[in-house]
């Protein structure tokens, strides 16, 4: 029997709080989050947060940092740009890439994707790989054909050890802050359908083992019987996130029933 992977929760920010709002989030949300233990939690404030909220959890082991994106490039002329060395240097562990608003918003493509993940994998910052299809393609029942691309494009000749450092989070687009949750059932078929893609693509075990989140208008009261799929391995969390307690409850979702 494969040993059961463990919950990882992530809140994505997006384009909310400064620097001194994620300083009274964090007070709120250590003392939430205080006695639970073996969930991995990530969270991914703006860039302009990560100095501070790199300062304030120091070394603590419990809560990590994301960042929403990362150049392709590892330096040099990029005006605008950040590379992973410098979220590196601010203890930032993950990186967000492929989000559907990134791709829809501003227009990146599925090699654009596959560039940023190999320069994180490079840069030691572990990639969250988003995918998903549209409310069009699921109409026309394209779904599987999408995540299949998307996978296959961002994924395709890395060594299974590479891929292996690859979470993977399945966000619907038409799920994403519009309030619209896939049903327990859509997201553990589509999960399943993704680990067994990776199987092909990295072995089996590499399957077995990734991290596959779900993310799509989740709250705390459509969390747990989400995260209770079997192929559901945890969460990507936008809107619910910005609220300390209410994203504290996300995470106690996760905690297996017997731990509690
Ligand atoms: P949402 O966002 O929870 O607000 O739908 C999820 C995401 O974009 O990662």
């Amino acid at each position: 029997m494969a040993l059961p992977r463990k919950k990882f929760i992530a809140g994505n920010f997006k384009m909310n709080t400064t620097s001194s709002e994620v300083a009274a989030y964090l007070e709120v949300f250590r003392l939430e989050t205080d006695k639970i233990n073996d969930i991995d939690i990530v969270l991914i404030p703006p860039f302009t947060s990560l100095t501070k909220a790199s300062e304030i959890l120091g070394g603590a082991q419990k809560i990590r940092l994301g960042a929403q994106n990362l150049s392709p490039e590892a330096k040099g002329a990029y005006t605008g740009e950040i590379s992973a060395a410098m979220l590196r240097d601010l203890f930032v562990r993950y990186a967000l890439v492929g989000h559907s608003e990134r791709r829809r918003l501003f227009g990146e493509s599925d090699e654009m994707v596959r560039r940023k993940l190999v320069t994180a994998l490079k840069s030691e910052l572990r990639p969250i790989l988003c995918i998903g299809e549209t409310l069009e393609e699921r109409q026309a029942g394209q779904e599987k054909a999408i995540l299949e691309s998307q996978l296959r494009t961002a994924l395709e000749g890395l060594s299974a050890e590479e891929i292996s450092e690859v979470v993977i989070a399945y966000e619907p687009v038409w799920a994403i802050g519009t309030g619209l949750t896939a049903t327990p059932e859509q997201a553990q078929e589509a999960h399943l359908f993704i680990r067994d893609y990776l199987g092909k693509m990295a072995g089996t075990s590499v399957a077995n083992k990734a991290r596959i989140l779900y993310g799509g208008s989740v709250t705390p009261e459509t969390a747990r019987e989400l995260l209770s799929q079997p192929d559901i391995d945890g969460a990507l969390v936008g809107g619910a996130s910005l609220d300390p307690r209410g994203f504290a409850k996300i995470v106690a979702a996760a905690v297996p029933a017997d731990e509690k």
